[in-house]
């Protein structure tokens, strides 16, 4: 008997960056990732995991790849393998679930690319676990919040990718936002850097960041940019939700810049693109909403009725770049 279950992936325009002191106790196999700030974000269904769920008979539950047609190889790291199954051994015990299994994984994207398999994985990992639960245990239902807010425990975004279009996370809260229908469906594409620098994970990067004197204060920011970007996607005021953006990932990318030690996710290729879209909004008055995670990849949202400046972009980078688009 196999149980299984599919989660996309999502891109936040306000960040989730900093958790709370009391999330960060060391040696905590699950941790609580209480965000210090709301995030907000447009959930990505083209971009999805797939987690494949069975029992076995060995004495311990292990992971392994997902082979199937139109996934992507990966190799977890050791680190990845061990919060995965952590978090996974916390879910048994949440559940009341005995005996030991095998868990598949794999996703429709490459895995190096900046787009984070973490929210999809454990979001995935989280309901064909509750799936398993239910049928073979009798467990009582669980809402979708519920089951958003214990995936946040195995990854904090990964509790954004149980709603959708767009997904508010604020504190204990983790809801769908209604939007116009032209903001419901957009087209998104991510220009991947082909650069393999060394990075710091974003777990460390959560860590770091409250080393910045820039930190204070950021709770406030995000809130005043939250209200602003919802306020601009419901009047449909395009343009005011990709400045909004724009200044909302500049300002988590300073942190990192102003961290002590300092890191830093940008290329020569991130700037190239994000010239790129610069120039359009100049000369066009008109472009995508752009943003960064914790990479130096860029993401860029269009609206459906844009399909031309996404044909221009997609035709102008793809000559110097990889990229990844839902059309
Ligand atoms: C930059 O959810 O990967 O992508 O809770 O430690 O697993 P953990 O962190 P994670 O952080 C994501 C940070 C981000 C911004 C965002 O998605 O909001």
């Amino acid at each position: 008997m196999t149980w299984s279950a599919n989660a996309p992936s999502n891109i936040a325009l306000i960040k989730y960056m900093g958790k709370k002191k009391t999330s960060l106790h060391e040696g905590q196999t699950t941790p609580a990732n209480e965000a210090t700030n709301p995030s907000f974000s447009y959930t990505l269904p083209h971009l999805i995991t797939r987690v494949e769920i069975s029992e076995s008979m060995s004495g311990e539950d292990t992971w392994q790849l997902l082979e199937q047609k139109d996934f992507y190889h990966f190799e977890m790291s050791q680190t990845g393998l061990t919060k995965f199954l952590n978090y996974f051994a916390f879910l048994k015990t949440k559940f009341g679930m005995k005996g030991y299994y095998q868990i598949h994984s794999g996703n429709n994207f490459p895995a190096d690319c900046g787009i984070a398999s973490s929210a999809s994985s454990f979001a995935a990992l989280t309901l064909a676990t509750y799936k398993l639960a239910r049928e073979k245990f009798q467990i009582n239902e669980w809402t979708m919040e519920q089951l958003a807010l214990i995936s946040r425990r195995g990854s904090g975004s990964s509790c954004r990718s149980f709603f959708g279009p767009w997904c508010l996370w604020d504190d204990s809260v983790v809801r769908q936002v209604n939007l116009p229908v032209e903001i419901s469906e957009l087209l998104h594409m991510v220009v991947l850097s082909s650069a393999t620098k060394k990075k710091v994970s974003s777990s460390e990067a959560h860590k770091r960041v409250s080393t910045s004197l820039l930190f204070d204060g950021r709770e406030e920011r995000t809130r005043l940019r939250l209200q602003a970007l919802q306020l601009a996607l419901a009047e449909k005021k395009w343009n005011v939700a990709f400045e909004v953006s724009w200044a909302e990932f500049w300002d988590m990318h300073a942190l990192f810049e102003t961290s002590h030690p300092s890191f830093g996710y940008f290329e020569a290729s991130s700037f190239e693109v994000l010239d790129l879209a610069r120039t359009l909004w100049s000369e066009k008055n008109d472009g995508p909403i752009v943003t960064m995670d914790a990479g130096p990849n860029v993401h860029l949202l269009f609206r459906k009725d844009q399909k031309e400046i996404f044909s221009f972009v997609r035709e102008k980078l793809s000559k110097r770049f990889k990229i990844i688009s839902s059309i």
